[in-house]
């Protein structure tokens, strides 16, 4: 058998119950079984300082490590204010830097977004596309998972209880990991 695909996964939101860290804990249970999913938690890495780029903080130099040893990378992003939430900007600013030490670079990539709103967090989704034209990142076309009204499909322990919301998820990872194989050649 081919080596497994790894995964690296993040989500935008720091806090316990959050909705989009429901989502990266299921696809822990959907990932086919060619590839491996780990999940970083970005708390802990600081605001953003250019002065200190050229030697980041230790949480900072754990996360581009980690994304340089992924194979591909999947992001659960919530939105905010109709865009991308601060502290997934903040955490994808570091690894992107300094110029020249682009961790993301050429890394194929997919998002999946929860939001208690209508459009599961769309607007976000579209944004992190834009992002990854100059990140020189590879993103998955389809499928696109947009989990609306996550309220109501995740429970109180942070299980995604909706059959729909998994089946997509491991459609998304399926597809990722395909792609990922592709590029690899
Ligand atoms: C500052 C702030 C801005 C928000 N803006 C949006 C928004 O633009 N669109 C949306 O669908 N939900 C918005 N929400 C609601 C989020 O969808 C909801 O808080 C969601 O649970 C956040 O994701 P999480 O559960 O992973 O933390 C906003 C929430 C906060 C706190």
């Amino acid at each position: 058998m081919d080596k497994k695909i790894s995964i690296l996964g993040f989500a935008g939101s720091l806090r316990k119950g959050s909705y989009n860290k429901a989502i990266l804990r299921a696809a822990l249970e959907l990932v086919p079984k060619d590839a491996q999913l780990e999940i970083f938690d970005l708390e802990g890495i600081p605001p953003f300082n250019q002065d200190l780029e050229n030697d980041p903080p230790e949480r900072v130099k754990e996360f581009k490590k980690k994304i340089r040893a992924a194979d591909a990378i999947l992001i659960a992003s919530p939105e905010a204010n109709y865009t991308i939430p601060g502290v997934l900007t903040n955490a994808m600013n570091w690894a992107s830097r300094p110029y020249g030490d682009n961790a993301f670079d050429g890394k194929p990539v997919t998002v999946m977004g929860a939001s208690v709103g209508m459009l599961g967090a769309a607007r976000a989704q579209y944004h992190l596309r834009q992002s990854f034209v100059w990140l020189n990142m590879y993103p998955l076309g389809m499928p696109e998972v947009m989990v609306a009204f996550a309220q109501d499909k995740i429970d109180a322990k942070g299980r995604v209880t909706d059959e729909k919301t998994k089946e997509k998820i491991k459609e998304l990872l399926e597809s990722l990991v395909a792609w990922t194989r592709k590029l690899k050649g």
